[in-house]
């Protein structure tokens, strides 16, 4: 059966819902993207808006990400909290259990940009979790430069199929451009392809 062209709806209200459009006049075939989790980690709520938009799109479920320790409100104070944690390798504890990834299809890891790379929760929580084949795609929030932020990330995600990143500039937050920046992004992670 010839397949003109693959058509991903994610409509008005954003269904996970994949349909391929097909030649032969038959009705489109819709497919389940199956389940979604979206872990994150925010401390000003930038990568929490990320991911209840990522959220709504997919019908997914979200986690965040808490660690025990409670990072002051100061960024430079953060920066020098996490530079110490880079350099030391001496993660911070998280205050939440991973969640079982294996009951999910494709796992979103949302994240800020700390220091031109994944902020350091979010390596503690890739630390803890052992994707065991899966699909993980991730993205960074940022108000500019990501640094080494996806090569870190593929080189501590273990055992990820790893899709496609994007960044979220802060700039974005609350616009529209925002809501499609995310679904043409989701589009782009959850083609499937299939032999005719
Ligand atoms: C400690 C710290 C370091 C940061 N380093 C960077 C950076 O290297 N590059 C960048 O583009 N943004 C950097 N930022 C900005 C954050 O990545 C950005 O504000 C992010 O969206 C915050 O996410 P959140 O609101 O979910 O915590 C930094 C912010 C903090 C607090």
């Amino acid at each position: 059966m010839a397949i003109a062209g693959i058509c991903i709806l994610f409509s008005s209200c954003c269904k996970a819902q994949i349909t391929y459009k097909d030649t032969s006049n038959t009705a489109p075939q819709s497919i389940d993207l199956g389940k979604v989790l979206i872990v994150y980690y925010s401390k000003s709520g930038k990568t929490k808006e990320v991911a209840e938009i990522i959220q709504k799109c997919t019908n997914g479920t979200l986690y965040r990400i808490e660690t025990q320790k409670k990072y002051l409100k100061v960024s430079i104070m953060i920066a020098l909290d996490a530079k110490k944690e880079l350099e030391s390798d001496n993660l911070p504890e998280l205050s939440t259990a991973a969640p079982d990834v294996s009951a999910y299809d494709l796992i979103i890891v949302g994240s800020p940009t700390w220091r031109y790379t994944v902020a350091t929760p979010v390596l503690s929580f890739l630390a803890q979790c052992n994707f065991g084949g899966k699909r993980v795609a991730a993205y960074a929030t940022n108000t500019g430069n990501v640094g080494t932020f996806f090569d870190l990330f593929q080189q501590r995600a273990q055992n990820a199929i790893l899709l496609t990143g994007e960044e979220f500039h802060n700039k974005l937050s609350g616009k529209a451009e925002l809501n499609k920046k995310i679904k043409n992004w989701l589009n782009k992670i959850t083609i499937l392809k299939f032999e005719e």
